[in-house]
Formats: structure tokens, C-alpha cells, sequence
């Protein structure tokens, strides 16, 4: 297949254009470069001739239009996509996650393309204290971020519904492993451990996450892509419940550290105190996540040990500014 993937230079999106070029697809990545955009995370496959770049704004639809050309399938991953940038800074929020969907789909409409996979998450759902969410719950999104995705699966499926277009949603669940932006818990707590800077864990650290590693969350993206049925919505979940304290503790084992590191800070407005996701369907497509819990942190761990130039970079960057806001005064 030629493969249009959004958001390609991001963590995941890396991850996928990777899996799809090893797999024999083309690629065609389009991206805006936003801050969590590096063209470092797709450098080793940039002179692949199956592979293409595209610098654009998914909801640009003069620019997507053309890259459409050829293309049998979309995986629109492009996002803003943190919960604590969206509660900061709300505005670009609505603007890539609702209307650039809306831009995406629209464009693969007018060129025709086969199939248009929507990459979504758990927290459209909003927060389960037990049991876990199925695909047929209602999406009660509790912030900016989640809201803004939900509002792009709601398109997602009335362009599937109106115009009969072959729309297929995964929603994965927290996800981690390398070239992960360190704004998100594990990576943002890894490398200030590293550091000897200290791990601010938001209240009382008893939330708990559905984890999964960044290639199991892509090879289930690929089972859905492959023989997901259309209009549905397939659950990526790799089922490792923790709370953040014991991710973190985990974490500092395995840096080496000791739990002076960790500070507890002003809780997160909003915060969603439980995720968990029902993977049977997902499951019946023949998918399963192959990595355990423990041994892919560690994994995850030695990665930002060992390339400590991808990410001292972006800690030094623009990435201040946003670290002091968010933390200077919690
Ligand atoms: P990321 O923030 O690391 O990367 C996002 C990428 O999208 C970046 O390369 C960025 O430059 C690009 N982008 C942002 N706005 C754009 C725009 N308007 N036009 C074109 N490109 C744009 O994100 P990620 O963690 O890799 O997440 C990828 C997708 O997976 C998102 O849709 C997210 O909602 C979803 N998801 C993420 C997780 C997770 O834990 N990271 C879990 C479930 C679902
Ligand atoms: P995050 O990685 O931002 O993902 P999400 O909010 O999408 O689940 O956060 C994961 C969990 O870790 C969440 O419960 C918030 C918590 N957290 C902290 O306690 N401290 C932090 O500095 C960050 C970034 C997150």
C-alpha cells in the first residue's frame, strides 16, 4: 500500500512509518513540525526512496490535497497531544485535532482514498474507577485534549456515515518507549532522573494508566488497518495497569536513583483518575501486545540513557519555557 500518515516525525508516528516502510509499504508522511515535530525521529529512513516528506498543516487543505495522489490509505495521527499543554494553551487544540480531521477527510474524499484510519485514545472516553471501557461506551471526554480528539472521531464517523466513506477509529491507551516528547510522565521522569532534577508527581500519585509500548499500540494501529471492519472503533490497550507512583518507582530503580527525587506538586485540574480499556475486539482480529510491563520500561530506560543527544536538546530548547510555566509555581 502507499500509506499517508500524518504526524509521522512525532513519537508514535515514527514508530508506525518505520513499521510500515519494514512491512513494504510507501510512505508519505505529512507533518506541521510543531514543538513534538523532530525530523531526528524518521532521519534513518529519509533517504528510503518508498518514503516521502511533506512539511504541511493537516488542516491546510491546499497543501494535503496534492499529497493525496496515489494513496490507499490515510493513518491521520497528527495532533496536539498533551493534557497539560491543552489545560495551559487550549486554542490550537480544536484547530488540529477537529478541524484538521475534518480537512483530512475531506481531501481523502475528493482523491478517493480506500480506507481513512483515525488515530484516537482512550480519554475520549473520560475516566472508568472500574471495570474497563468498550468501544459502544459514550465518550464523556473530561479535557481540552481529550475533547478536541473526540470531536475528531465524531467527524470521523459522520463522514463515514454521510458520504460512505471506509473510516476505521483505534483508540490506544497511554503509550511509551523512545523518542517520546519528556513532557509525558514516563520519558519527562526518566530524564530528570537522569539529571538529578526532580519528579514532580501530580497529587497524590494514585492514578492510574493502561500502558503500552509504542510497538504493540502500531501493530495493533496495523490490525485494524489491515482487517478492521469499516465504521468501526477498535481498542488498542496493552492491559499493564499502574499508578503513576508505582511507574515511578519503577523508574527510579531502574535509573538508580533514590526517592528523594520525588516531590508531590498541585494536582492537574480535572484529573482523570483511571483509564482502562477492553481489548477484545481488537483481539479478534488476531492482534495482541507482545511486550511485558517491566521489561520494556526497561528497555524504554536504557534508550534515554543511551541517547542522551536526542533528548538534552529538546530540554534546553523552547521546552524551558513551557517547564517553568507549568512547574515553576506548583
Ligand atoms: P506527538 O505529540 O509526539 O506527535 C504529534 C506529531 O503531529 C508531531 O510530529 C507534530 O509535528 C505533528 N502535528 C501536530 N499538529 C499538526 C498539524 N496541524 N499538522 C501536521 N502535523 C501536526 O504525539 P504522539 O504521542 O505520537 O501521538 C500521536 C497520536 O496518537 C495522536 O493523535 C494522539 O492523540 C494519539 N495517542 C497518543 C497516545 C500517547 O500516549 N502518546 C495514546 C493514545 C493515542
Ligand atoms: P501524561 O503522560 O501527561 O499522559 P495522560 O495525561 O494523557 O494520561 O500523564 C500520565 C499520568 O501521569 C497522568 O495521571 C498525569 C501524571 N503526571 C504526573 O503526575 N506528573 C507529571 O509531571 C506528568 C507530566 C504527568
Amino acid at each position: 500500500m502507499r500509506i499517508l500518515v500524518t504526524g509521522g516525525c512525532g513519537f508514535i508516528g515514527s514508530q508506525f512509518v518505520r513499521d510500515a516502510l519494514e512491512r513494504g509499504h510507501e510512505v508519505v508522511n505529512v507533518d506541521k513540525l510543531t514543538y513534538a515535530g523532530n525530523p531526528a525521529n524518521v532521519a534513518d529512513v529519509a533517504d528510503d526512496p518508498r518514503y516521502t516528506f511533506v512539511h504541511a498543516d493537516i488542516a491546510d487543505h491546499g497543501a494535503v490535497r496534492p499529497a493525496m495522489e496515489g494513496v490507499d490509505a490515510v493513518v491521520n495521527m497528527a495532533a496536539e497531544s498533551h493534557v497539560d499543554r491543552s489545560i495551559l494553551d487550549p486554542a490550537a487544540f480544536p484547530m488540529t485535532d477537529v478541524v484538521g480531521t475534518a480537512v483530512m477527510l475531506g481531501a481523502a474524499r475528493d482523491a478517493g482514498v480506500a480506507r481513512f484510519l483515525q488515530v484516537s485514545t482512550d480519554e475520549v472516553y473520560g475516566s472508568i474507577p472500574r471495570g474497563a471501557f468498550k468501544e459502544t461506551d459514550p465518550l464523556t471526554p473530561s479535557s481540552p485534549y481529550s475533547a478536541s480528539k473526540a470531536g475528531g472521531d465524531l467527524q470521523v464517523l459522520a463522514y463515514g456515515h454521510t458520504y460512505g466513506m471506509d473510516v476505521v477509529i483505534t483508540r490506544g491507551s497511554n503509550t511509551f518507549g523512545p523518542r517520546q516528547y519528556p513532557e509525558k510522565l514516563i520519558p519527562l521522569f526518566v530524564t530528570n532522573a537522569l539529571e538529578d532534577q526532580k519528579l514532580p508527581v501530580y497529587g497524590d500519585g494514585m492514578q492510574i494508566r493502561d500502558w503500552i509500548h509504542v510497538t504493540d499500540h502500531c501493530s495493533g494501529i496495523f490490525a485494524a488497518l489491515e482487517n478492521g471492519e469499516t465504521g468501526e472503533v477498535y481498542n488498542v490497550g496493552g492491559g499493564h495497569e499502574a499508578t503513576n507512583l508505582h511507574i515511578t518507582e519503577q523508574i527510579l530503580a531502574l535509573t538508580g536513583k533514590d526517592d528523594r527525587l520525588v516531590t508531590h506538586v498541585a494536582d492537574r485540574p480535572g484529573h482523570d483518575r483511571r483509564y482502562a480499556l477492553d481489548t477484545t475486539k481488537l483481539r479478534g482480529l488476531g492482534w495482541a501486545p507482545k511486550r511485558t510491563m517491566d521489561e520494556a520500561l526497561a528497555d524504554t530506560v536504557a534508550w534515554y540513557t543511551d541517547n542522551r543527544e536526542w533528548w538534552e536538546p529538546i530540554k534546553s530548547g523552547e521546552y524551558r519555557a513551557y517547564y517553568d510555566t507549568q512547574y515553576g509555581n506548583r
